[in-house]
């Protein structure tokens, strides 16, 4: 299975709500506000001191219906915390060769982030097929995932980076576009 199986991540939810959580009573609140969306899944990043504290909660409280990923991943520590709490999808801002083999060895379904064709292409050569197109309004949007659709056959993308509830459909639309993720959802 590829990637720990994020396919079937990114086809049961089109849509992934990117939430940073500053306060813990936010948990009830974002997990409320998305199940009345109909939304069943969040990335929960880690950008601040209660970020895992936040992420515990969620998988506890909801983790039977939900499906809590954790977002921000940058070392091979919190690969590691990830795998000690259970969290169903890792996702990270970026590529490194390294932490794509810790990402492997986790069986944590994962999408790693890329922003150029070299780093596609290397994700390529490491076997990859899924990832995070982030910050997607900074490098080139629709336009650079039309233009990815003919160079990179077969490779697959969720932008995230400055979606919002007017332009998330254009993105779905692509062919090679399967999930789009942003905060919109939580902060619109
Ligand atoms: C992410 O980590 O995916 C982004 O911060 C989400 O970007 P947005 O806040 O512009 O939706």
């Amino acid at each position: 299975m590829k990637q720990n199986n994020i396919i079937s991540i990114l086809k049961n939810n089109p849509i992934i709500p990117v939430a940073t959580i500053d306060e813990l009573s936010k948990v009830d609140e974002y997990y409320k506000t998305l199940v009345h969306q109909n939304i069943n899944c969040i990335e929960i990043t880690l950008r601040n001191d209660i970020s895992w504290d936040a992420i515990q909660m969620f998988k506890k409280k909801y983790g039977s219906s939900f499906k809590v990923g954790v977002g921000t991943i940058t070392s091979k520590n919190q690969i590691d915390k990830c795998k000690d709490i259970g969290v169903d999808f890792m996702v990270s801002p970026g590529y490194t060769p390294t932490l794509i083999d810790c990402f492997e060895e986790s069986n944590i379904p994962f999408l790693p982030g890329i922003s150029t064709p070299s780093e596609i292409i290397d994700g390529i050569n490491k076997n990859l097929k899924y990832f995070k197109f982030f910050p997607a309004n900074i490098f080139g949007g629709l336009k650079a995932l039309i233009t990815y659709q003919s160079v990179f056959k077969g490779i697959y993308f969720c932008p995230t980076g400055g979606l919002n509830s007017s332009n998330f459909d254009d993105y779905l639309n692509l062919s090679n576009v399967i999930s789009v993720g942003g905060s919109w959802l939580l902060n619109e």
